[in-house]
């Protein structure tokens, strides 16, 4: 018989910053509980089938698989999203976009358009925030598709709709307020392919092209065929791609062109508008 704390001293993953939560978390699903009951009883006993459970989860782990694939889920801004490996896991630093779309746009009904939505992250964000919004979400990936259609019905927001699409290619005829992406940006010979958590994801979800650029430069030239006049057009990219991506929104028209720094201080996000 092994109780909580034991469990945890002896989870010996490989030494990172996040190894100790790691290991919390994965308990914590073992168990069934959350990580507060883990502090509040380290004493308590686990049971073996949970034991066992931890264990695999452990192997997993140190094998390099990410947390939220493993658990199946991950927390973004408000909401606690399915994850699957067909798409992205929904990083804190895209949180920018949301928060840029919130303060830029007013409550009022709007159409809103997410580009490449994988697990529905924005657009159920922004679908939670703004009634009045209608959000449309598209994926080429179909598990991506069926995977930000399960979030959306679990989470009740029927002021979302996701679609199958290739970038543009299912809305022709459709305009919006605001169209949103957190598109591939990676480029093909980056060596961060193939180091932590990356290793898992998906190509589909990170790499576009020789430099990174050629998703962002597909949507930047076909947005304004799809944004109502005085529209936004709001871009995450890499730490060194805003210099580049504010060039293309500005050669292809778009006005009050901006970029803004995450916590670290790195340009993560590019904004536009298109004139009035
Ligand atoms: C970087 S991930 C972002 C996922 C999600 N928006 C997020 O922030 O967590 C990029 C997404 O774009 C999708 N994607 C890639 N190429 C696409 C295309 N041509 N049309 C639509 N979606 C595409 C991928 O399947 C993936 O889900």
């Amino acid at each position: 018989m092994t109780i909580i704390a034991s469990l945890l001293r002896a989870a010996d993953l490989p030494d990172s910053p996040s190894a100790r939560l790691d290991a919390e978390l994965l308990l914590a699903a073992a168990l069934g509980k959350s990580r507060s009951f883990l502090h509040t009883w380290p004493e308590r006993i686990v049971p073996s089938e949970a034991a066992l459970k931890f264990a695999e989860y452990l192997q997993r782990r140190r094998g390099g698989e990410p947390v939220a694939y493993i658990l199946g889920q991950q927390g973004f801004w408000k909401l606690d999203l399915e994850v699957a490996p067909h798409t992205l896991i929904p990083r804190p630093d895209t949180e920018l976009l949301v928060e840029a779309a919130l303060e830029r746009l007013p409550a009022t009904p709007a159409k809103v358009l997410d580009l490449g939505t994988g697990s529905g992250a924005i657009a159920l964000a922004l679908a939670s925030e703004r009634p009045a919004w209608k959000v449309t979400a598209v994926d080429r990936v179909l598990e991506a598709v069926a995977l930000a259609e399960r979030n959306r019905q679990r989470l009740h927001l029927n002021n979302a709709t996701v679609l199958s699409s290739h970038w543009f290619s299912a809305l022709e005829g459709q305009r919006f307020q605001l169209i949103i992406s957190n598109p591939p940006y990676i480029a093909s010979a980056d060596p961060h392919l193939v180091e932590g958590d990356v290793r898992f994801e998906p190509a589909s979800a990170l790499v576009a092209g020789v430099d990174g650029l050629d998703d962002l430069r597909l949507i930047v030239a076909q947005a304004p065929d799809y944004l109502e006049t005085g529209g936004w057009l709001m871009l995450e990219h890499g730490y060194d791609q805003a210099h580049a991506v504010r060039d293309l929104l500005l050669i292809r028209g778009f006005e009050d062109v901006h970029s803004r720094t995450d916590l670290g201080g790195h340009e993560r996000i590019s904004l536009g508008r298109l004139p009035c």
